[in-house]
Order: C-alpha cells, then sequence, then structure tokens
C-alpha cells in the first residue's frame, strides 16, 4: 500500500507511533483500522450558536458510513463556527480567523483527506480558504437550505422577507404583533437561509465549480438524499486520497470563471465576490474583479429571493444547480471536478422540471444579471453592484450625497423627519470596510429614511464600503476600495456632493474638482483603531482591501511542506 501522509503519524512502530495510536484507541478503535487506509478528517463546524449548521452533526454520520463503506477511517473535528445572526460585530470579522484555524487543524493532525461541512455564509469560504492553503484533497458537503418559510398560507423567505417586513412596519402597513408573529414561520427546520443568500449561493457556487458531488448545492437539509449525499461524500473523498486529487487541481481559473457565470444565473449573492477573490488568492489562481466583471451578460436564470420569488426548496425540486448547468452548457469552460471528470458531466441527463423558477436562457428572469464591477474617482479598485436586485432606473442616476460618517451615524439620524433627503439623494456611508467596522459587515442596504418610506419609496441609490446580506435588494453600491479608513476617496465625500452612478459605463464618479479633493484630503485623518489587542487587532493591521477578498496579507497563498517535528 502506498505510503500516506497518516502513516508519519500511525505508521511508525516506535514511541511516537505508540503515542499517536495509543491515545486513539481510548475511543475504542481496533487495531486493524491503523493499517495504513487512508485517514478522512471531517472538518465540522456544527454549533448550536450557529443554527443554520445545527444539522452537520446527522450529515457528519453519513459522511462517515461512506468513508467506512470504501476502507477509509474517518475522524470528525471541530472548528470554530460562525453563526451569521449572532456574531457581533459581524461575522466576517472572523471568516479569516476560521480559515486559519481550519489550515491548521488540517496540517496539524495525520489525515490524508478532509470533508468540510459547513453551510451558514462565512463557513463554506473559511473553511474552502484554509483548505486550499494545505492542499489536502478536499471536498465540501453543505448543510442545505431550511424548508420553505410559512406565514398565513404564503411562502416566506429568510431575510429577504424579514427587510419588506421591517420596512413594511415603519411604513404602518404591517403590525408589529404580526411582525412578531411571522418569526416562528420563518425558520421551519435545520438548514441555512432559504432564499438564495450567501450560503445557498456559496454551496451552489461549491458544485458549479466541482468542489462538492452534484446537488449539493440546493437539496433541503432535512431531505434524506442530503443524507445520502453525505455518504457519498465519504465514499468519494477516499478515492480521492487514493488518485491524490487535490484542491489546486479542481480551483483552476477556469473553475473560478464557473462560478462567476454560475452565480449570475443563480441570482448569486454580491458576498461571492469577497470569499471568491480571497478563495483564489490561497490556490494562487490570479483572480480580480474584472474576471467578476465578465459574468455581467449572463441570464438570471433562477427565479429566487431576493432576485425572484421562489425558495431554495422551490430550486431543489426543479432541478438544482445540475438544471442551471445544464442550461449554461455553452458557457462552461473545462474544469476538473473531485469525481475526476469535467464539469460538464454534472449537467449530463439533467432537465428543468418546472420552468417559472428555472428559467430556459430563451426565457430568462432577466437577460443579463452578472455582477457590474464600477470605477471612478469615488472608487478607484472598484465597486460592485447586483443588477439584478436593483431598480432599473436608478443604475443610471445622479443626485447629492447624505454622507452618514459612520454606522451610528446613520442609525441614529436615518428616521429624522427633518433629515434633508429626497428620493433622488444619494446615501453614502462610511466607516463599514474591512478596517473600519472592522469586518465589512453587511449594513451597505442602508433602511430608506423614514420620511421618505411614508411617501412610498422603496429604493434608492446607496453607496458604502460595506458590503450587504446575500438576502437584501435593492440598487445598493457595496464594496467600495479603498475604504474610508484606508484613505480611499469615500472618506472625503461630503453631503451635498453630487455623484454619479453608470453602470452601463461602469462608473462611479464623485463630481467634485481635483484641487478640492486634495484640500479635504489634507486634512482628513482616520478614525482611531476600534481594538487594540487580540485577533481583531491582528485583523485591522493585515486586512487587505475588498477587491483583493479581504484576507489578511500573511494568509494568501500555500503552504504544503510536510511537518517534520513531533510534540514529544
Ligand atoms: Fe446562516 Fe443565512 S444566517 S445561512
Amino acid at each position: 500500500m502506498t505510503k500516506r501522509r497518516s502513516a508519519a503519524w500511525y505508521g511508525k512502530l516506535d514511541r511516537d507511533g505508540f503515542i499517536h495510536r495509543s491515545w486513539m484507541k481510548n475511543q475504542g478503535f481496533p487495531d486493524h483500522v491503523f493499517d495504513g487506509r487512508p485517514i478522512i478528517g471531517i472538518c465540522n463546524t456544527w454549533s448550536e450558536l450557529t443554527p443554520c449548521n445545527s444539522g452537520l452533526r446527522d450529515l457528519a454520520e453519513g459522511v462517515k458510513r461512506g468513508v467506512w463503506e470504501a476502507g477509509g477511517f474517518p475522524v470528525e473535528f471541530p472548528v470554530t463556527s460562525l453563526g451569521e445572526t449572532q456574531m457581533k460585530p459581524t461575522a466576517m470579522l472572523f471568516r479569516n480567523l476560521l480559515a486559519m484555524d481550519v489550515e491548521e487543524s488540517i496540517r496539524a493532525y495525520g489525515i490524508d483527506g478532509v470533508v468540510l461541512l459547513g453551510g451558514c455564509d462565512k463557513t463554506t469560504p473559511g473553511q474552502v480558504m484554509g483548505a486550499c492553503s494545505v492542499d489536502l484533497p478536499s471536498i465540501v458537503v453543505s448543510s442545505g437550505p431550511m424548508l420553505n418559510g410559512k406565514w398565513r398560507g404564503r411562502d416566506i423567505g429568510s431575510g429577504t422577507d424579514v427587510w419588506k417586513f421591517s420596512e413594511a412596519v415603519r411604513a404602518g402597513d404591517m403590525t408589529l404583533a404580526d411582525f412578531m408573529a411571522a418569526e416562528s414561520g420563518m425558520s421551519r427546520s435545520k438548514g441555512v437561509c432559504m432564499t438564495m443568500g450567501t450560503a445557498s449561493t456559496m454551496s451552489s457556487l461549491m458544485e458549479a465549480m466541482g468542489l462538492s458531488l452534484p446537488t449539493n448545492g440546493a437539496l433541503p437539509a432535512v431531505d434524506a438524499r442530503r443524507m445520502a449525499l453525505a455518504h457519498l461524500t465519504g465514499k468519494r473523498i477516499v478515492e480521492m486520497v487514493e488518485e491524490d486529487l487535490k484542491p489546486s487541481d479542481i480551483l483552476t481559473k477556469a473553475a473560478f470563471e464557473n462560478a462567476i457565470v454560475a452565480n449570475a444565473a443563480v441570482g448569486g449573492s454580491t458576498n461571492a465576490v469577497v470569499h471568491l477573490l480571497a478563495i483564489a488568492g490561497r490556490v494562487g489562481v490570479d483572480l480580480s474583479l474584472d474576471d467578476i466583471a465578465a459574468g455581467a451578460d449572463v441570464p438570471l436564470l433562477v427565479n429566487c429571493m431576493p432576485s425572484g420569488k421562489y425558495l431554495m426548496e422551490d430550486f431543489a425540486y426543479a432541478g438544482g444547480v445540475p438544471a442551471v448547468l445544464a442550461q449554461l452548457r455553452d458557457r462552461l469552460r473545462p474544469a476538473r471536478t473531485v469525481l475526476g471528470g469535467d464539469i460538464a458531466a454534472y449537467a449530463e441527463g439533467a432537465e428543468i422540471l418546472n420552468d417559472d423558477v428555472i428559467r430556459p436562457v430563451s426565457n430568462p428572469v432577466k437577460p443579463a444579471a452578472g455582477l457590474r464591477v464600477l470605477r471612478g474617482n469615488l472608487a478607484p479598485d472598484g465597486a460592485i453592484v447586483k443588477p439584478s436586485a436593483a431598480t432599473d432606473r436608478l443604475l443610471e442616476h445622479e443626485g447629492p450625497a447624505h454622507v452618514f460618517e459612520n454606522i451610528e451615524d446613520m442609525k441614529a439620524n436615518i428616521d429624522r423627519d427633518d433629515l434633508p433627503v429626497t428620493p433622488d439623494t444619494v446615501l453614502v456611508l462610511k466607516g463599514c470596510g474591512p478596517k473600519g467596522y472592522p469586518g465589512m459587515p453587511e449594513v451597505g442596504n442602508m433602511p430608506i429614511p423614514a420620511k421618505l418610506v411614508k411617501d412610498g419609496v422603496r429604493d434608492m441609490v446607496r453607496v458604502s464600503d460595506a458590503r450587504m446580506s446575500g438576502t437584501a435588494f435593492g440598487t445598493v453600491i457595496l464594496h467600495v476600495a479603498p475604504e474610508a479608513q484606508a484613505g480611499g476617496p469615500l472618506a472625503l465625500v461630503q453631503t451635498g456632493d453630487r455623484v454619479r452612478v453608470s453602470v452601463a459605463e461602469g462608473r462611479l464618479d464623485l463630481l467634485v474638482d481635483d484641487a478640492e479633493l486634495a484640500a479635504r484630503r489634507a486634512k482628513w485623518q482616520p478614525d482611531p483603531p476600534r481594538y487594540d489587542r487580540g485577533y481583531a487587532k491582528l485583523y485591522v493591521d493585515t486586512v487587505l482591501q475588498a477587491d483583493r477578498g479581504a484576507d489578511l496579507d500573511f494568509l494568501v497563498g500555500k503552504d504544503t511542506r510536510p511537518v517534520t517535528r513531533e510534540s514529544h
């Protein structure tokens, strides 16, 4: 049998081998499982504080069945988990911490391959980033979405309907009692948000990039077929170890380009941009915002919230990601998958089973739905916007800025009756980038000022260095780089300045002359840092800007050297 990585832990007939094996035997493992078979780590982000991942203990059991069946030895281990709806100041602050945890855990333990069990927004990219930096055979199984939310006889979607309900309460169109009642109907089962938010976007992209088995993207968390998928994944990772099929063999530039196309077709989250850029940095693929922009003309095929009307359960039953890939066949580039073949095989035999939920390319929800990249003197290193979730007429707009210097300023003043704004105002929010908040939270979709909500206004142009939830919608320009706290031109905007947006031209400009901007820059000072110790300080000191994926600068790339020193 080929000598595996795990042999350096469990294959030695000396004191070190004794120690590594003996302590594992306290769990009841017999001698023969240390016979050199592939040892498969199951990297689990299960946590009761990450409700979206609360089904992952069950899925881990499914993976173990498959690993044992294929002749491997499964060992489950926990890593830090990131509960998007529970963490403060924002789960994104900790994505890179999870990535470090995953990387160092995989490297430090005697495993030959790894199954990544994630789901909630940041858990998937964090795990994949870490795994890419070690580059052992790796495969993803996602939590899967919750069942459709139900309230008063209709389907309601995670996030998307929360934003709508909360605006309706502010407008006086919904009672607080109804608002509270909708809470229980929204989250009816284990699983991630059942809109096409960041979690389902990333699980769908894992499938489109060939890093999971087919159907991983959309099957509901509680569908027995997801348990079967976990079992099959456990079988497959053992074979991947035999074949030495690693992330670097799968995540080529073509795989990222396929992800960008798929992201547009499913109406995926803007957050996919920072995550794809960060994963690319780990695996050594040269990916930039220009590559993201190349997907702009891809049609929106999946009619799911927030860009459409259905939910993930409907998407799964309509054919899921394989049916979408079949529609995109002509646009997909050849790329290897965890099955060893080409991504085209994922679409073989896949058909649309409900052509209103998944539209054929001949009848898309929107003709050109890819994320757009904007540049100009307000965003020299780029900003992004999601036209499929925006109001068409606002995609070409010029108006006066109303500036909020930070999140506290916005929250304190947005609902003031005398706020000097009109529907043409461009709301500008500073201090919410990677360094500024810190952690680049999902606050870019600022609420519409109350006085305008009462007049029926439901969308306005909003510009910030923040992100927005994948479940959110609106004409929201995000990820402005460089961010205000890093001295980007966003820091220099003042209330009353005119801002011009042209998505058609890919422009975001501040209509203030250079001499005035230079005078403002001479007086500008960054805010004092909010953290002076611990991980948050490390993050603020080393985080890259959004156009580079907001990874920590010293984590970019990988280290595949063997660990040679022993602990005893
Ligand atoms: Fe966890 Fe949406 S909050 S997936």
